[in-house]
């Protein structure tokens, strides 16, 4: 299927994790777009790999910086994570299967080892089986999921491919519109122009100083820089509690 790579040349955005091949930054890349767009993703990669510029350097800095070059983009469990693969990669190198770094599922492992190493494996996240699933017309879990997912990987051009099905899935393809029109797949595509969208449930609004992420944070910044941190003793415990159960404080 060349009609999506031939789009994806066409509509790529300069990314900068697209102008690498170095493993760790790819992995950077990968951790952070886990939970965050990719315009957002740009400066705190940037800045990220200004201050830790490589495996060994993210391995041997002081935890409290790498949650200040995290700070911003939620999530700090993942940046922990990030440190500790860095640090296994560091002592050992990179593992044959990625996935045993910690934080590394098949998505990531999938994803980098397509674009540092050109790997043919598809990295299937729930953007790309969204894409998949309309344009098979059929629902995919599990080992049916990858085996549709591998198959449709254009020979030797997996890299290409994973980065074309993302940007399908992020611009084309949404969960919340199906741009058919516009779309390189449309002509072989089981479901274009009939994609249904569920409407979206109506959430009720949550303060964001009601949260347990603000509670955590609070609570991070009082042990770390000695602020108070306002809350009240059940919150506190109950934050510290999560903290320490991600290893971002210590046990008593
Ligand atoms: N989302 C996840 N991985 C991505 C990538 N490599 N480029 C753009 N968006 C992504």
């Amino acid at each position: 299927m060349t009609a999506l790579l031939d789009w994806y040349e066409t509509v790529k955005r300069p990314l900068p994790w697209r102008e690498t091949r170095d493993p760790y930054a790819l992995l950077v890349s990968e951790v952070m777009l886990q939970q965050t767009q990719a315009a957002r993703v740009v400066p705190y990669y940037e800045a990220f790999l200004g201050r830790f510029p490589t495996a060994e350097a993210l391995a041997a800095a002081p935890l409290e910086e790498v949650l200040k070059a995290w700070s911003g983009l939620g999530y700090n469990r993942r940046g922990l994570a990030l440190q500790r693969a860095a640090a296994h990669v560091a002592a050992h190198g990179w593992p044959e299967d990625l996935t045993e770094l910690p934080g590394v599922g098949p998505y990531t492992a999938a994803a980098v080892g397509s674009f540092a190493w050109d790997r043919q494996t598809a990295a299937v996240d729930t953007n790309v089986r969204r894409v998949l699933e309309r344009t098979l017309g059929r629902p995919l879990t599990g080992r049916a999921l990858q085996s549709a997912a591998d198959a449709a990987v254009p020979p030797g051009r997996a890299a290409d491919h994973n980065q074309a099905m993302m940007e399908l899935g992020a611009t084309v393809c949404t969960a919340r519109v199906a741009r058919c029109g516009s779309c390189p797949l449309e002509a072989a595509c089981a479901s274009a122009h009939r994609v249904q969208i569920a409407p979206k449930r109506p959430r009720k609004a949550v303060r964001f100083e009601d949260t347990e992420r603000y509670a955590r944070g609070r609570v991070l910044r009082s042990v770390l820089h000695g602020e108070p941190d306002g809350l009240d003793p059940v919150r506190r415990e109950r934050a510290l509690a999560g903290l320490r159960a991600d290893g971002l404080v210590g046990a008593r």
